[in-house]
């Protein structure tokens, strides 16, 4: 039977490169579907795929994992087309304006860290977040949040399954769950307090390290339904994301600084540079038992100073007793926004009918 892999953000980068990778190597046994916010991007990068694989089955599904309702409406669609869901890349995420720290920069580049710096970018990225129509945070929805209603749904009766769970959980069949996260993940950046991070100018680095919290919950919570959860780092990867840190560099200068990046892969293996590379330790993951991978584990995608392709794990700064606490908060934001949302239905609802406001 095929096997069916949902990918977020699969339209571009990171995503696009692992939907290639898989199809490169099974292209007759996997069901691929694309979910994506932008139907044309998402068309574009369809036919990309079904030109190198003409016989691959690779479906598009419309979603925004920034937007409550999108997401909603996207996991009924995934129920309703597929009987099963054996692969969930949480891959789509973005840095909004990112601006990049020159002090911290050059204070970085001559302190002991400088490798830290280089390889996770620690300390010299700041970005500026927005709220949505949602009224959440930008990049904790669309990093975080959307995949975590995606993924989990819970009812607050215990255990009562919501959205994909029973797609995902079936008897005697594993299914994974996994997060492109970040090196660039800090504990620092993060507060149980601010989950959103409302107060502060890290958001990406705090929507990472929460999804590295939220990983090893979801495996307490799921493991003995046969639900698996992982996170990878890409690595350092050229890409839509990273060309937006410095938005007025032309493309031409990047490709200038390429052989520096080399250079510097000579140094620390985190600079993957290509989607290609990044996507190793999503694709290596996709050839695990699940079971036995490490739920506390970083899967890195590296590559050696000769271009080689490895994936590493590294034990992650987290713990259990925070990624509870981050799980209930994020299940008690998900009713309150779940609420908030029946009220909109029905105020609009209300609005159109022939009783609405005016009529009397
Ligand atoms: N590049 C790196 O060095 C690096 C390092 C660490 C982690 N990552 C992570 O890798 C993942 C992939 O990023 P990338 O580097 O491949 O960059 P990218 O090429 O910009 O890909 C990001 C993907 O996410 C999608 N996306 C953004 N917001 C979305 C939303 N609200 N709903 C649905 N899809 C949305 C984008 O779609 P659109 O085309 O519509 O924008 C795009 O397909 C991200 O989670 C990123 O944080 C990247």
């Amino acid at each position: 039977m095929n096997k069916v892999v949902l990918v977020t953000g699969a339209n571009s980068g990171i995503g696009l490169a692992l939907c290639e990778r898989l199809l490169s190597q099974d292209t007759e046994g996997l069901q691929l579907c694309l979910a994506c916010r932008n139907m044309r991007r998402a068309q574009a990068a369809r036919s990309a795929l079904l030109t190198s694989h003409p016989a691959a089955q690779v479906a598009l599904l419309q979603m925004d994992t920034s937007s409550i309702s999108s997401v909603i409406t996207a996991a009924q669609e995934v129920k309703l087309r597929y009987n099963r869901l054996d692969y969930l890349y949480l891959n789509a995420g973005i840095m909004p304006n990112p601006q990049f720290d020159v002090e911290a920069f050059f204070k970085g580049l001559f302190s002991s860290n400088v490798i830290t710096m280089f390889a996770t970018g620690e300390g010299i990225l700041q970005q500026k977040d927005c709220v949505n129509a949602d009224g959440l945070r930008e990049v904790f929805a669309t990093n975080l949040f959307g995949h975590f209603l995606l993924a989990v749904a819970f009812s607050s009766v215990m255990a009562q399954i919501r959205e994909l769970e029973p797609v995902l959980c079936h008897a005697g069949r594993t299914s994974q769950l996994i997060w492109t996260s970040s090196s660039n993940a800090h504990r620092s950046a993060f507060n149980l307090d601010d989950i959103q991070h409302q107060r502060g100018t890290q958001p990406y680095s705090s929507s990472k390290y929460a999804s590295d919290l939220l990983s090893l919950a979801l495996n307490t919570h799921f493991n003995k339904q046969g639900l698996y959860s992982s996170v990878i780092c890409p690595g350092f990867v050229m890409t839509n994301l990273t060309f937006g840190i410095l938005p007025s560099f032309p493309a031409f200068l990047w490709s200038l600084l390429m052989p520096v990046f080399w250079l510097i892969r000579l140094f620390t293996n985190t600079f993957t540079l290509t989607p290609y590379n990044g996507a190793e330790a999503l694709f290596w993951l996709f050839k695990q038992k699940p079971e036995l991978l490490d739920p506390q584990a970083k899967y890195h995608s590296l590559t050696s100073g000769l271009g080689n392709n490895y994936t590493q794990p590294r034990k992650m700064d987290i713990d259990l007793e925070t990624s509870e606490a981050l799980y209930e908060r994020l299940l008690q934001l998900e009713s309150e926004v779940r609420e908030k949302l029946k009220e909109k239905q029905k105020e609009s609802q209300h609005a159109h009918s022939p009783a609405g406001p005016g009529s009397s």
